[in-house]
């Protein structure tokens, strides 16, 4: 038998090759669970919001259609296969855009988000303590976060503490 060595970025090249191609199927399978979240989170038109791990974008188009022409949709994601997906559906929504980044050390400006969504997109932090820390920096006081994953198999958003 051949063994594949990968290292990590290899292994995460796969990862991010496999997801495209099952991305119709995949978006079928967790829009549901999405959904909820984003209607916990409950983002209003004109929100900024930024969606953690965004893969292929199903959950950036669907956030954007709930901020609306006047809001503000940044979806973030390491992957570049994914992004390319996501830049192409997502091609006809100004206020859609996307950023390559490790969602682990975003650089956004302080209190400048109304929500962080993310839906299977923060499973992967090495460090999820200073990642969710750095979150709370960019959501303003009355911001929310929301999110689906895998630890637990909850929905949740919640207020940040200070807001
Ligand atoms: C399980 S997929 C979920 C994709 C998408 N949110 C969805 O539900 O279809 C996890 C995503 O998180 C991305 N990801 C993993 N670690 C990341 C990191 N540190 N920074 C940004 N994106 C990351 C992966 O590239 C992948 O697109």
């Amino acid at each position: 038998m051949t063994e594949l060595a990968l290292d990590a970025s290899g292994k995460a090249a796969l990862a991010a090759r496999a997801w495209v191609e099952a991305s119709k199927l995949l978006d079928l399978q967790l829009s549901p669970l999405g959904m909820r979240a984003i209607d916990t989170l409950g983002p209003a038109p004109g929100d900024v919001v930024v969606d953690i791990g965004c893969g292929a974008g199903q959950s950036t188009l669907q956030l954007a259609g709930r901020v609306g022409a006047a809001g503000r949709v940044v979806g973030i994601d390491i992957a570049a296969p994914l992004l390319d997906l996501a830049r192409h559906r997502a091609a006809d929504l100004p206020q859609v855009s996307f950023v390559q980044a490790d969602a682990q050390h975003l650089d956004l400006p302080e209190r400048s988000a109304d929500g962080i969504y993310s839906r299977f997109g923060v499973m992967a932090f090495a460090d999820p303590q200073a990642a969710f820390t750095n979150f709370r920096r960019i959501l303003k006081l009355s911001g929310r976060l929301g999110r689906v994953d895998g630890f637990n198999q909850h929905q949740s958003a919640r207020k940040t503490d200070d807001g």
